[in-house]
């Protein structure tokens, strides 16, 4: 009797080449590029605050205590970009400009004003890596549980803002506003350019 033809199952299994590499995944890309942006962005918005506010011993550990953070997400990201062969979002010139501006604005504000700033920057972060985490899956386990890893830092360091008087900041319901605007485009704009 012959045999039926067994159709390949390379549709069903997208993620791995016949030589055991893995394949780019578009969804996965633009993940890594978008990460790869934000994180990037968090860490300027913090050397843009302490620019301004790290002369306050006390200020500057804590500002510290977060940008070591953000250092620490931005480099698992600088290490999957080459890793994954993945292009960077163009607009890395932007944000470094951008989130050092973003940073040293509110700080000028005032501390509370800073701390406003983190408070919307940190939750639409938080926002964006869940819906992250619930397209994945249970895909790309090792990205996912930095991205579990990450997003718990971001809620951290959005109740460091909270406890340190974000909400009182002068008009902070504009301030928040306008911040987690440009936070949300900037996502946008980093996973599509
Ligand atoms: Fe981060
Ligand atoms: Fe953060």
């Amino acid at each position: 009797m012959a045999k039926a033809k067994v159709k390949s199952s390379a549709k069903k299994k997208p993620a791995a080449t016949a030589s055991g590499r893995r394949k780019k995944s578009p969804r996965v890309e633009r993940m890594i590029r978008v990460d790869h942006a934000g994180e990037y962005g968090a860490k300027r918005i913090y050397q843009g605050q302490m620019k301004v506010l790290g002369k306050n011993p006390r200020l500057k550990k804590l500002l510290q205590e977060m940008m070591d953070h953000e250092q620490e997400h931005l480099q698992y990201f600088e290490n999957a970009i080459p890793a994954r062969r993945v292009r960077p979002t163009a607009l890395l010139p932007l944000w470094h400009v951008g989130g050092f501006a973003m940073g040293a604005i509110t700080a000028v504000m005032g501390e509370k004003a800073a701390m406003a700033c983190t408070v919307a920057v940190e939750e639409v972060i938080e926002q964006h890596y869940q819906k992250q985490l619930l397209e994945l899956g249970a895909d790309e386990p090792a990205l996912r549980r930095a991205i579990e890893k990450f997003c718990a830092d971001e809620v951290h360091h959005r109740d460091i803002g909270l406890d340190h008087g974000a909400k009182q900041a002068p008009g902070y319901e504009l301030l928040y506003k306008i911040v987690s605007n440009i936070t949300r485009r900037a996502i946008w704009l980093s996973e599509r350019v």
